[in-house]
C-alpha cells in the first residue's frame, strides 16, 4: 500500500505529459525507454545561464505595467531551485548550453498559441537533453512560468526524461479575486498568497478595496447605515480625501501598495485593483452623505452633481499608484436608475482612458437588454461575469462582442458561513464541471452547453474566482481565507491554464508539491524532528545549559530541534522562570499553524490590570483580560473563562483543522466568531487560529511563574492511535522540508 501511493507520488511524467499542476503536455524522447542516458539528473545541475542578448528582457504585453526582466525572474528561480535542492545554484549569463545547466532564452513567439489560436507571450517550451535544459519563452513571462515547471519536477523526481513540451496558457486571466474591503489583510498575507497563486501559473490577483456590509435598509435607521461597517483601504494623505478613509492601520499606503504589486510581479502576479461604485459605496456615502441615494446610502446618487466628480477625484488620485492596464471600478449590484449607471460607466471609461491611458472592467449587472433604447457600455469596457440573474455572459456580452471574465458564483467561497454559498471552492467542479468532463473558462454555465462561447472564443478573458467577506472583520482571521483556497487554487490553476489533471492525480501531486511552494508559509508549519516541536521543562531546560550571554540565560529546547529560548527574567529557587514587567522569555519561534497543541504550566501571581499579555506572535496573542482572549487580525475571540491566581495551571491552546480550542484544568473550551448576520442575527462559528509562540511575559498586566512550554503537532488520527506509516511518512517528510521560512517571519 505504502510502496504503491509513493510510486504513484513521484512518477512525475505519464505518457505525453508531465504531471505537476498544470499538467504539461511532453513528448519524451524515445532514447528514454532504451537507454539511461534518457534521463537527466537534477544531481548534475550547477548554474542557470541566462542569455546575455535577453536579460534585459521584459514583457510589455501582459497587464503588468512593472513587468520584471528576465534576469530578474532567473535569480528568483535560482533562489528556489537552490531551497528544493539544498545547494546554490547560480545565475550567470552567457550562451547555450551545457549539461550542467539551465538555459532562460527567448524564441518565437509565434509558436506559442492561447486557446483562440492567438499568440500569447506567456507560453514556452522545453528541451532536456544530454546537454542540459533549455526554456525558450516567447517573452521572459513564458520562460517563468517554464520554471515553475521545472521547480516541480525537481520536487517530484531526482531525474528528468528527455524530452520536449511546448506550453501556453488557454487563457490571459488566471487568479483570484479577495475581498479586502470588508475583511483587512496585512500586505505581507497578500504577498504571500501572490507566492502560493504563482507556483500554480495564475498570474491575477484582483484586489477588491472597498465595500461595506450589507446595508439592510428595511431594518437600519439612517444612523445605523452611517454607522454601519465600511471600508475604503488605501491611504491617502491628499488632502481632498481626508475622511474618506478613517483607519490608517487597516489601510495599504502608498509604499505598501507600491511593495504589494512589486512583491507580487516579481512572480509573475498583477494586481488588480478594485475601488468600488456606485453600489456598495457606503464609505463614500459616510464621508460624503449628501452623495447617497435615497433609500439605499450604500449606493451613489449619479445623478447628484457632485458623484460623479467625487468619484473622478478618487481615481485622480489612486490611478499613479496602479501599474496596470486595466483597473475595475466595480459597477456591481445597482438598483438606482439604469440609464445613471451607464453615463456612470461611460464617464469613468472616458476619464480614466484620457488621464491615464487605462481600461476599465465592471462587474456584470445592466447588460444591454436591461437598458433598452439606452446608450451602450463603451466596447472597450470589459465585463466580469459573476451570476446569472445579472447577466448571461454568453448572450448578453459575448454575441454582443464585450469580452468577459468569467467569476462565474460556481466558484465563490463566503469566508466562515453563508446563506447561498459554500466556504471553500468546489474542487468537484473543476474536474467534472464540464458536463462530467473537465471545466474550463469558456464554460460559464455548467449546465447548458448552449449558454457558452466555443473554446476558441476570442472574447473570454478567463478565470477569477472570487472570495467574499459578507460577515465582515470578525467572522476570520487572515489565514482563513488562504484555507479557504488551500486546495482550489491549484485546482482552477490546472484548468485556468488548459492542464488536464484527474481528480486522483491532483491530491497526490498538491500533497508533494505543496509543502515546496517557495516564498510563503501560509500554513506556518515549522520544522521539526519529531512530534514534539518546542519542549522547555524548568528547571530541566536550565540544567544542562544555563549560559549567559548578552544579559540573557537561554533556555534549552528539549525537543531535539534546538529552539532554544532566550531569556531575562531571573529563576526562582525551584527553577521556574519568575516573569514580571520588566523581563521576558524569547523563543526563535513566531507561529504555528493547524494542528498544533501548545500547553504552558504557569503560576500567575497578580493580575495588575484588565489587560495581560501571556504569549504573542505576529499572528496572534493570548491574552487575560481577564477572560482568556485571542487576540488575531484585529479582533477579540474571549472565553468564558478566567484562569485562577496564585495556583499553578496548565493552560493548552489546540488548533486542531478550522477549531480552536483551550483546555484550562482539562476542561475543553472553544474559541468562537460571533457573526453578525445583517443586523438580524448572530451566528457562533469556529475560528481557527494560529499559536502564538514568540515572546512571554514582557507585559505590564502580570506577574508570575512559568514551569514549562510545549508545543507538539496535533493529529486527529494520532489522537484515535491509528496513525498509518504511509500518512506518518509523508508527515515527518513534510515537516522535515518545510521550516525554511518559519524562522524569517515577523
Ligand atoms: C522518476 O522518473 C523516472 C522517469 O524519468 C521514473 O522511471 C522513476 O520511477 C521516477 N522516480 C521516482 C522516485 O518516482
Ligand atoms: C491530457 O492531455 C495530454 C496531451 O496534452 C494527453 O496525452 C493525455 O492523455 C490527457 N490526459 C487526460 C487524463 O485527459
Ligand atoms: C439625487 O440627487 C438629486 C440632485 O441633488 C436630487 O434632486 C434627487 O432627489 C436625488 N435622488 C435620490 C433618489 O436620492
Ligand atoms: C475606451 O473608450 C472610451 C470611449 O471611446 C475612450 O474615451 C477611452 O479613452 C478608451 N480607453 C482607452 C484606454 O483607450
Ligand atoms: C440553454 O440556453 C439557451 C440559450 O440561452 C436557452 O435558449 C435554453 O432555454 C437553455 N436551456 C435550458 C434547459 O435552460
Ligand atoms: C486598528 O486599530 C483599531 C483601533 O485602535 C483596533 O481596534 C484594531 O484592532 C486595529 N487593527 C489591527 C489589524 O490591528
Ligand atoms: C468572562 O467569563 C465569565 C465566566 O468566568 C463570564 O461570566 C463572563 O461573561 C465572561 N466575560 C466576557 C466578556 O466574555
Ligand atoms: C459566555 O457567557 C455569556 C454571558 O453569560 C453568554 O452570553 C455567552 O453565550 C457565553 N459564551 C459562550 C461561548 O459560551
Ligand atoms: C483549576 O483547578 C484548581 C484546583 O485544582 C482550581 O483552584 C482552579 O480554580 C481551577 N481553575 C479553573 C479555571 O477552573
Ligand atoms: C489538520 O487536521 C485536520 C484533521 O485531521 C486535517 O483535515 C487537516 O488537513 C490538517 N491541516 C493541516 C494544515 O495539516
Ligand atoms: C462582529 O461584528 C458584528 C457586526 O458585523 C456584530 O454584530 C457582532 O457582535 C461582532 N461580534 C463580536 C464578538 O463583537
Ligand atoms: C514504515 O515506514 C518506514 C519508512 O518510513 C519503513 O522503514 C518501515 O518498514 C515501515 N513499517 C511498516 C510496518 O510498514
Amino acid at each position: 500500500m505504502f510502496h504503491v501511493w509513493i510510486t504513484a507520488l513521484f512518477s512525475g511524467l505519464v505518457a505525453g505529459r508531465l504531471v505537476g499542476i498544470p499538467t504539461v503536455a511532453f513528448d519524451m524522447d524515445r532514447g528514454a525507454f532504451t537507454t539511461n542516458s534518457g534521463e537527466l539528473a537534477w544531481d548534475t545541475i550547477q548554474r542557470i545561464v541566462v542569455s546575455s542578448k535577453y536579460a534585459n528582457h521584459i514583457d510589455e504585453k501582459g497587464q503588468t505595467l512593472i513587468p520584471p526582466t528576465l534576469k530578474s525572474f532567473a535569480a528568483t528561480f535560482s533562489s528556489d531551485l537552490s531551497k528544493v535542492l539544498h545547494r546554490n545554484i547560480v545565475v550567470i549569463e552567457g550562451e547555450c548550453c551545457s549539461s550542467e545547466e539551465i538555459f532562460l532564452t527567448i524564441g518565437d513567439p509565434a509558436n506559442y498559441l492561447d486557446a483562440a489560436g492567438r499568440q500569447t507571450s506567456e507560453g514556452y517550451s522545453l528541451f532536456i537533453s544530454g546537454s542540459g535544459i533549455t526554456i525558450t519563452g516567447a517573452s521572459p513571462l513564458g520562460v517563468w512560468w517554464g520554471t515553475r515547471t521545472l521547480l516541480q519536477q525537481s520536487i517530484l523526481n531526482n531525474t528528468l526524461p528527455f524530452g520536449t513540451a511546448v506550453d501556453s496558457p488557454g487563457w490571459a486571466t488566471r487568479g483570484m479575486m479577495l475581498d479586502v474591503g470588508r475583511h483587512y489583510y496585512p500586505p505581507e498575507f497578500l504577498v504571500e498568497m501572490c507566492s502560493y497563486m504563482s507556483f500554480f501559473k495564475q498570474n491575477t490577483f484582483h484586489l477588491h478595496l472597498s465595500d461595506n456590509l450589507y446595508n439592510n435598509v428595511g431594518l437600519y435607521t439612517r444612523q445605523q447605515s452611517l454607522d454601519l461597517y465600511a471600508r475604503f483601504r488605501l491611504w491617502s494623505d491628499a488632502p481632498a480625501l481626508q475622511g474618506l478613509n478613517k483607519f490608517k492601520n487597516e489601510s495599504y499606503t502608498q509604499e505598501q501598495f507600491e511593495h504589494i504589486q512589486s512583491a507580487c510581479v516579481a512572480r509573475g502576479v498583477t494586481i488588480i485593483p478594485e475601488i468600488e461604485a456606485p453600489g456598495h459605496a457606503l464609505v463614500i456615502v459616510q464621508w460624503k452623505p449628501e452623495l447617497g441615494l435615497d433609500g439605499d446610502l450604500s449606493l451613489l446618487n449619479i445623478s447628484h452633481p457632485e458623484a460623479i466628480p467625487t468619484m473622478k477625484l478618487i481615481w485622480k488620485t489612486f490611478l499613479p499608484w496602479f501599474h496596470t492596464k486595466t483597473v475595475h471600478i466595480g459597477a456591481d449590484e445597482y438598483t438606482g436608475p439604469v440609464a445613471d449607471y451607464i453615463t456612470f460607466v461611460n464617464t469613468m471609461a472616458m476619464y480614466i482612458g484620457e488621464i491615464s491611458n487605462k481600461f476599465i472592467s465592471i462587474w456584470g449587472t445592466f447588460p444591454p437588454r436591461k437598458a433598452p433604447g439606452l446608450p451602450k457600455i463603451y466596447p472597450n469596457v470589459s465585463i466580469q461575469h459573476w451570476a446569472y440573474f445579472e447577466d448571461n455572459p454568453y448572450q448578453d456580452y459575448v454575441l454582443a462582442n464585450y469580452s468577459v471574465l468569467n467569476s462565474d458564483d460556481a466558484f465563490y467561497v463566503v469566508n466562515k458561513w453563508s446563506g447561498s454559498y459554500p466556504q471553500t471552492v468546489n474542487i468537484s467542479r473543476t474536474f467534472h464541471g464540464g458536463q462530467g468532463k473537465p471545466w474550463y473558462p469558456y464554460i460559464f454555465n455548467m449546465n447548458n452547453e448552449t449558454d457558452n462561447p466555443k473554446r476558441s472564443s476570442l472574447l473570454v478573458l478567463g478565470e477569477v474566482a472570487a472570495l467574499w467577506n459578507d460577515y465582515g472583520a470578525n467572522a476570520t482571521v487572515y489565514s482563513e481565507a488562504y484555507y479557504a483556497w488551500r486546495e482550489g487554487i491549484p485546482a482552477l490553476a490546472d484548468k485556468q491554464w488548459g492542464g488536464n489533471l484527474t481528480e486522483a492525480e491532483f491530491y497526490t501531486a498538491f500533497m508533494a508539491l505543496h509543502p515546496f511552494i517557495p516564498d510563503q508559509n501560509l500554513d506556518r508549519s515549522v520544522e521539526s524532528v519529531s512530534n514534539t516541536i518546542l519542549e522547555y521543562q524548568l528547571p530541566a531546560s536550565l540544567a544542562s545549559q544555563e549560559t549567559r550571554d548578552g544579559g540573557g540565560l537561554t533556555i534549552k529546547d528539549l525537543s531535539g530541534n534546538g529552539y532554544h529560548a532566550k531569556t531575562t527574567c531571573s529563576t526562582t529557587r525551584k527553577g521556574s522562570l519568575e516573569i514580571n514587567p520588566s523581563c521576558s522569555l524569547v523563543t526563535p519561534l513566531y507561529s504555528k499553524g493547524r494542528n498544533y497543541t501548545l500547553t504552558i504550566k504557569l503560576k500567575l501571581s497578580s493580575l495588575t490590570g484588565t489587560y495581560a499579555t501571556l504569549i504573542s506572535g505576529p499572528d496572534s496573542a493570548l491574552i487575560l483580560m481577564p477572560n482568556i482572549t485571542f487576540l488575531a487580525a484585529g479582533n477579540y475571540f474571549s472565553l468564558n473563562a478566567t484562569l485562577p491566581v496564585g495556583e499553578v495551571t496548565e493552560l493548552t491552546i489546540a488548533g486542531q483543522g478550522s477549531q480552536t480550542f483551550a483546555y484550562v484544568n482539562g476542561t475543553k473550551m472553544e474559541f468562537l466568531a460571533v457573526l453578525g448576520i445583517n443586523g438580524v442575527s448572530l451566528r457562533w462559528e469556529s475560528i481557527g487560529i494560529e499559536a502564538p509562540l514568540h515572546v512571554v511575559g514582557g507585559d505590564s498586566g502580570w506577574t508570575g511563574e512559568i514551569s514549562g512550554m510545549k508545543l507538539t503537532l496535533w493529529q486527529k488520527s494520532m489522537q484515535k492511535n491509528q496513525i498509518s506509516n504511509a500518512t506518518n511518512h509523508h508527515l515527518m517528510y513534510t515537516m522535515r522540508k518545510t521550516s525554511i521560512y518559519a524562522q524569517q517571519r515577523n
